[in-house]
């Protein structure tokens, strides 16, 4: 099964996905700050990606952040900003918020989209100065069967070492693709959620979820069995372990800095339970639901995969709303960035 896109309800429920800017914004400030440093020749036109755009909506501000740190030495600088994502990704809405990237800098950025999974090339060799990824390169490259729950790290223990085997070559072929594109010296942050032993953000989520889909009545064993998340949340030592000096991507890129951080949404705990629990479901369905439904399609039931779906959200919420403390959402995110040497 290979991975899905968001559902369309990702750009108006990314907003906790959008936290992670906060503390990796300021990061690639200082990245293309550092990049425009080091590049004596004062390029007039660089090319920058971001890998996973979803709908758009979070992608504006980090493109802007790196313009116009570029800016600041070359006022004049063109930028061609390639967007990437699945090619099933809503490739309309990307470019409904493409205007506001372009409108601060006088037409001088042109967007491209990308519909292309990032374990595929996207850019040519060397033709790339600097990118980034947020919230995307947890995801896998397609996945197995997973009869034991929805996420990796829960499953058993026969069933994790497969996925532990594929997620480790997803990761070291997701750098060793942007390595290809970077340029010598060009820099890349990437970003998502992380694991380490006191857990993983959406972690106690996916047991809710869990419980949820085999209490409800609406799901077949098989159908049951279909559903997964392709998705592993790494660890550092998982992280750093293609970077070791004398490998593949260890030899091609020089580690800058890693960092492991946590970020949520300003206020939302103090939110009424009965607010919470219906936002926080629509924040979670946003993400999972695509998937679910594809996978459902695919177990062949001939029943619709909305439908079966439903009862299994609807009790989702209902569970959230009688404790929310179950699946508080926040993010606890690493911060990796690289330099292609
Ligand atoms: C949670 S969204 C993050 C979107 C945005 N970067 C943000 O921070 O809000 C994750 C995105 O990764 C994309 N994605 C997952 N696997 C992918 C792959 N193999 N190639 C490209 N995009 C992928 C999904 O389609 C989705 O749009």
């Amino acid at each position: 099964m290979s991975m899905e896109p968001m559902l369309y309800s990702y750009n108006d429920n990314s907003v906790l996905q959008a936290t992670c800017q906060q503390i990796g914004n300021p990061m690639l400030e200082k990245m293309a700050a550092a990049y425009a440093d080091q590049n004596s020749r004062d390029p007039k036109n660089v090319r920058i990606a971001e890998y996973g755009c979803s709908g758009g909506r979070n992608s504006y501000e980090p493109m802007e952040t790196i313009i116009a740190a570029l800016r600041k030495r070359t006022p004049d600088l063109h930028a061609e900003c390639i967007l990437e994502d699945l090619p099933s990704n809503p490739w309309s809405q990307v470019m409904e918020e493409y205007p506001r990237l372009t409108a601060n800098f006088n037409g001088n950025v042109q967007v491209l989209c990308a519909g292309n999974s990032f374990y595929n090339q996207i850019c040519a060799d060397e033709s790339l100065d600097l990118a980034y990824s947020y919230v995307a390169a947890h995801f896998l490259s397609d996945s197995k069967p997973l009869t034991s729950h929805v996420l990796m790290h829960e499953a058993n223990a026969a069933e994790r070492v497969e996925w532990e085997t594929h997620a480790a070559k997803d990761w070291e072929n997701f750098l060793l693709l942007r390595a290809r594109e970077l340029k010598k010296g060009g820099k890349i942050m990437i970003s998502t959620m992380s694991r380490d032993d006191n857990g993983y953000s959406w972690k106690e989520f996916s047991h809710v979820f869990w419980n949820c889909a085999q209490r409800a009545g609406s799901l077949s064993k098989r159908e049951l069995e279909a559903l997964c998340i392709p998705a592993c949340l790494r660890s550092e030592a998982e992280l750093l372990a293609p970077l070791r000096p004398q490998s593949a991507a260890g030899d091609l890129f020089k580690v800058d800095s890693l960092d492991f951080l946590y970020s949520q949404v300003d206020g939302e705990r103090d939110l009424d339970i009965s607010v919470l629990a219906p936002l926080l479901r629509r924040r979670v369905e946003a993400v999972w639901g695509g998937m679910f439904l594809t996978q459902l399609a695919e177990s062949q039931n001939g029943r619709k995969p909305e439908a079966v779906m439903k009862d299994v959200w609807d009790s989702f919420e209902d569970e959230l709303s009688r404790d929310v403390t179950r699946g508080w959402l926040y993010m606890q995110c690493f911060y990796l960035q690289l330099t292609r040497k």
